[in-house]
This record gives C-alpha cells, sequence and structure tokens, in this order.
C-alpha cells in the first residue's frame, strides 16, 4: 500500500457535499485530489481552489469545479501534505514550492488537514531545509539577511536555472535546524523586508495530521480542538 495515497483517502473522508475544498499540491496532495476528481464523478457536489497550478490542472483535468481565488470567502476543508511535522503538530512546507499559496488557503480554512507518510514525522524541524519565499526585488540583500540567522542559505534552482513561483517570487532554502521555537523563527524571518512568506506552518493552524506507514497503518492525531 502505498502510504502517501492512504493518507490521502484517509483525509478524504472528511469530505462533505456542498462543502468548498482547499488543494494541496505535492506527490501526497496528488493522491488526495484524484480521490476528489474520482468522488465528483460519481456525483459529489464540491467546488474547489488550488493552492498551485500544478494541481489547478490536475484538478481541471479530473473534472474538478475550480473557483477563483477572488470568488472565495472562505473553505471549508483543506487537504495537503507537508515536509516534516514535529511532535507539536507544526510543519515545515514548500518543498513544491508552492508555500505562499498554500499558507493563504490553510489560513483562511476551517479545517486544515495534513497528509504524510510516517518518514515526516520528526523531533524537530530543520533537517527539511526551509523554504522562505522572497520577492525578487533585491534578493540578494534578503538573501544576506536570512544568512545571518541561518547556517546556510541557498537560493533554489532548478536546472541552474533560478526557480520562480506561482506568484513570481523566489525560494530561498535555508538550514536553520534544529528549529527549537517555530512561531520566534517564524516571526523573525517575516519581519526581514522581502521576506514573502515562510514554509512554517504553526500548529494552531493545523486541524488533523493523518500518518500512514508501509503497512498500510493510519493514524489521525487531532492538533486544533
Ligand atoms: C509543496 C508542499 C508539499 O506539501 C510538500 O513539499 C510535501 O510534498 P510531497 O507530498 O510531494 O512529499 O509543501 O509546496
Amino acid at each position: 500500500m502505498n502510504p502517501k495515497k492512504a493518507a490521502a483517502e484517509k483525509a478524504v473522508e472528511n469530505i462533505r457535499e456542498g462543502m468548498i475544498i482547499g488543494l494541496g499540491t505535492g506527490s501526497t496532495a496528488f493522491w488526495a485530489i484524484q480521490k476528489i476528481g474520482e468522488l465528483v464523478r460519481a456525483g459529489l457536489d464540491i467546488k474547489a481552489v488550488a493552492t498551485s497550478i500544478q494541481s489547478e490542472n490536475l484538478a481541471r483535468e479530473l473534472g474538478i469545479p475550480i473557483l477563483a481565488f477572488s470568488d472565495v470567502v472562505s473553505v471549508d476543508l483543506t487537504i495537503d501534505g507537508a515536509d516534516e511535522v514535529d511532535r507539536q503538530g507544526n510543519l515545515i512546507k514548500g518543498g513544491g514550492g508552492a508555500l505562499l499559496r498554500e499558507k493563504i488557503i490553510a489560513y483562511n480554512s476551517k479545517a486544515f488537514h495534513v497528509i504524510v507518510d510516517h518518514k515526516k514525522m520528526v523531533e524537530q524541524l530543520g533537517k527539511f531545509p526551509l523554504p522562505v519565499e522572497i520577492i525578487p526585488f533585491a534578493h540578494e540583500l534578503t538573501l544576506k539577511r536570512l544568512r545571518e540567522l541561518a547556517a546556510t542559505v541557498v537560493l533554489r534552482k532548478t536546472e541552474d536555472k533560478i526557480f520562480i513561483t506561482d506568484n513570481g517570487n523566489m525560494i530561498a532554502d535555508g538550514n536553520f535546524y534544529p528549529v527549537s521555537d517555530p512561531a520566534s523563527l517564524d516571526a523573525r524571518l517575516k519581519s526581514i523586508p522581502g521576506v514573502a512568506e515562510t514554509g512554517l506552518f504553526l500548529r494552531h493552524m493545523v486541524t488533523t495530521i493523518t500518518v500512514s506507514d508501509d503497512h498500510g497503518n493510519i493514524n489521525t492525531i487531532r492538533i486544533a480542538p
């Protein structure tokens, strides 16, 4: 059993008729979108907003009705993956570069369900480099200020080209391990002009974390009431 698929399908069980659903990004969210597409084709009446162009394209291919952000007041439920999850339920996200839209959607969701395989669970965040979305203007200065706080900071590239997000920004991947106080680090990073958003998703945003192992065992941990 694919653990990502198992966790995704479990979280999809929270979806109800008439809801507005936030669609995550990445290889775990992929399975949630597939399952939602299946349910829509079987008659489930929902609408969705996507956290990336990639997820929006996939959803459209599967026949999931997509709303423009300007038409959304609030989202009933969002299902998304994560790169790391600590014991308290804080997350690192943004490995796929969609962290800004993911955070906007998660923040505006009544429920935020995180889906991961067991390898994403960690004692302390930060072995996965923390993605920080930065605006291109004067990004060299922003990188300098970030480098004062991290062991290393690397401007994300794909095949020698600077990676550009769906929002036209860049990503700086920083080594902040161990992240002992995610809320303070998040606030400190966001105080730097030029930082658009960080990949730290604090526990108060998270409703549940569904974790699946390679044997198909699924555990849903409740974080927020
Ligand atoms: C994308 C994300 C993803 O949710 C995160 O990178 C996990 O991806 P995957 O499910 O492929 O491991 O934050 O920006």
